[in-house]
């Protein structure tokens, strides 16, 4: 990133950032670590999040919390999210992120996990629109950087009060509000609903992200079609696919063997980074290699092998032997098809 660009923070004092369309890699639990962040940044996201943190667990100092929370010096830009039960944990919370290098604070209102709805956090809070401008508020008056809430529709189809939550959000002065388009009683076949994302956008001054279901560009033109919406953000279309950012920035873009070797090579270094011991950095590791491995052809003996690994070395060596064959077999040295059209679902109403 061109360093003479102004922060994020900075921009927002004259609330430019979603002048022109963005694109977000979403704040993803046990996924959006540091690694994966630096390797979607530098393939296009222009904002990146850590996790949904727990207020309560950020206030009783969490010594996990506070390294889920650590910066790499690659990462220009950087928001967070967090999710609490009420204006006063949030605002406490809010306080202690003040002393940490953030550039975005976002609240987590859509998060339909059972054990986080059990405690009053993440969807369960939009149940409540007086409840949502509190908390928004509390982050709000605390905060020293821009404050923006994440949502789903509503509790479920018979109460979908997106427009009254949206709303709460404006009024205790949000910069923007990202909806997910879907109920939290939805699940993922389920059809995101472009045509709320619509009603949010003439009913609301502050500017509103869409998500759910982008896993390529044309995912994304419709949405923009069909909402008018300021940006997007991505979230299973990038699991094993940082180049999403690439392919939907640039539609010339085409993934091959070397450029897919080279980004995962990077990913499993910077992994290191993140994890202190090798075991568990690897075992986070296999996750996404069975991500990055989808689309490719002949993947059975790499997969059988991979749940075996433990080390960063043989972790490396099997990659490469991967790669090795894919290059040897002409029919698949190109991508057999480009991963987000096998992705795409098409499932939009
Ligand atoms: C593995 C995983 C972890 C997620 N973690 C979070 C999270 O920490 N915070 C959040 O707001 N949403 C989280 N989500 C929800 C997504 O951000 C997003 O709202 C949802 O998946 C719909 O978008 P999609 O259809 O593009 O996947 C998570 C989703 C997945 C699949």
């Amino acid at each position: 990133m061109d360093k003479n660009v102004p922060s994020l923070a900075e921009n927002e004092v004259e609330n430019k950032f979603l002048d022109t369309f963005k694109i977000l890699l979403a704040p993803l639990a046990g996924v959006s670590d540091m690694a994966f962040r630096v390797i979607c940044q530098n393939l296009g996201a222009d904002l990146t999040f850590v996790e949904m943190i727990s207020a309560k667990a950020l206030v009783m100092d969490s010594q996990k919390t506070l390294q889920m929370m650590e910066r790499h010096p690659r990462e220009d830009i950087l928001g967070i999210q967090i999710t609490g039960d009420g204006p006063e944990i949030i605002g406490k919370a809010t306080q202690l992120l003040n002393k940490h290098n953030f550039d975005h604070l976002d609240l987590n209102m859509g998060c339909p996990v059972k054990k986080v709805v059990k405690t009053g956090c993440g969807s369960a809070l939009i149940r409540d629109p007086d409840l949502v401008y509190k908390v928004t508020k509390a982050a709000v008056d605390e905060s020293k950087v821009p404050v923006s809430v994440k949502i789903r529709l509503g509790w479920d189809e018979n109460s979908k009060n997106f427009l009254e939550v949206g709303d709460a959000v404006e009024k205790a002065g949000a910069v923007w509000l990202t909806v997910h388009g879907r109920t939290r009683s939805a699940r993922y076949d389920v059809p995101v609903d472009l045509g709320a994302f619509d009603k949010l956008k003439k009913t609301l001054s502050i500017p509103v992200i869409g998500n759910g279901n982008i896993f390529n560009k044309s995912d994304l033109d419709l949405m923009i079609d069909r909402s008018n919406v300021d940006g997007a953000m991505v979230s299973r279309g990038a699991l094993g696919n940082p180049w999403i950012f690439t392919s939907l920035k640039n539609t010339q873009f085409k993934l091959d063997i070397e450029t897919w070797f080279s980004v995962v090579e990077e990913h499993l270094q910077l992994q290191k980074d993140v994890y202190k011991s090798e075991s568990a950095g690897v075992i986070c590791f296999r996750k996404h290699l069975l991500w990055y491995l989808k689309g490719w052809s002949q993947t059975r003996q790499t997969k059988e092998r991979l749940i075996q690994i433990t080390k960063y070395d043989e972790l490396l060596d099997l990659i490469k032997n991967f790669v090795d064959f894919q290059i040897s077999q002409p029919s698949s040295r190109a991508f057999r098809s480009i991963k987000e059209n096998i992705e795409s679902s098409r499932n939009f109403i």
